[in-house]
């Protein structure tokens, strides 16, 4: 069983999560990637309307056989809802394409410019309607959530970034912490884009452990207070990075990851997202 935080409205959240970006070639190719990481011990997937997996990855779940309470189900809402103004609809067609009753987590998948403030205004209406557990954002820079928190009657749970030892950006951790809102890593592993992996750092610590250099991130991860989803669609991969909980980094470990830094992005930067 993974270890779990509680979010700021006290809903619990598992600290590892299954990442379904491009998991599959197909939807049964990811449906099958998300049953095995149920069976493996997942118990935390993050989708969004973007991948256009929500229905393989809904069936997943609803066949898995484990109680819908128990999986803690992630989908975003994509930047051309905001604009045309159909945010409601775009839950709605969520919740349709997983077959859900309800999601554990609906995130902004990233800040429409100017849009920061009432695109939130909805996403409290959403919550308030109770279809969902917990809303937050994701891509969200420190001027995106003073822009938010101006009017927001509900704090944000989660904040989910790109975060890897290339990319640590701590100011956006501490305000987030500061807030209250739960910082959340994308792209973990540096993505397919990254050496990260191969890193010489990480891999002498994990010699020291016994462990992978993947481990040993995702390990930093949740050390640090941080959510964490890597995806891989390999079942011994699947399994290598839930299996995180039986050794602990040093402090002195985590200062040596934190060095890493580089501020490399695999992504885009979240002031020059497009639509
Ligand atoms: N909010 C956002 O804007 C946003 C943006 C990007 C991603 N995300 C979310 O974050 C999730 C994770 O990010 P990501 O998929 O970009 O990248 P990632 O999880 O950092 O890395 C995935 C890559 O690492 C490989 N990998 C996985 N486990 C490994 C291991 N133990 N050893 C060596 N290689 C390993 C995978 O290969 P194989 O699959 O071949 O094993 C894949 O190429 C996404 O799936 C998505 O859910 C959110």
């Amino acid at each position: 069983m993974t270890k779990k935080i509680l979010l700021n409205n006290d809903v619990s959240i598992p600290v590892i999560g299954l990442g379904t970006y491009k998991i599959g070639m197909n939807d049964d190719e990811t449906y099958r990637a998300v049953r095995t990481a149920l069976d493996k011990g997942y118990r935390h997937i993050d989708t969004a309307t973007l991948y256009m997996n929500e229905k393989p990855v809904g069936k997943a779940i609803r066949e898995s056989g484990i109680l819908r309470e128990d999986i803690f189900v992630t989908t975003k809402l994509w930047g051309t809802d905001i604009l045309n103004n159909r945010i409601q609809m775009a839950f709605e067609g969520s919740l349709k394409n997983l077959g859900l009753d309800y999601i554990d987590l609906y995130l902004v998948h990233w800040p429409v410019k100017g849009m920061v403030s009432s695109a939130w205004k909805a996403m409290e209406d959403i919550y308030i309607d109770g279809k969902t557990r917990a809303i937050g954002v994701s891509n969200h820079l420190i001027h995106h959530l003073e822009e938010l928190l101006k009017d927001a009657t509900v704090i944000p749970a989660v904040n989910q970034i790109e975060l890897h030892p290339y990319l640590i950006q701590q100011e956006i951790i501490d305000y987030c912490k500061g807030k209250g809102i739960a910082p959340e890593a994308w792209s973990p592993l540096g993505s397919k884009k990254n050496s990260l992996l191969q890193d010489e750092t990480l891999v002498d610590i994990a010699g020291k452990h016994g462990k992978s250099p993947a481990q040993v991130v995702l390990r930093w991860n949740i050390q640090k207070g941080i959510v964490t989803i890597p995806k891989s669609s390999h079942e011994e991969r699947l399994a290598e990075n839930i299996d995180i909980f039986d050794f602990r980094l040093s402090d002195d470990e985590i200062k040596q990851i934190d060095k890493l830094d580089r501020n490399r992005r695999t992504g885009v930067h979240p002031d020059f997202i497009e639509f």
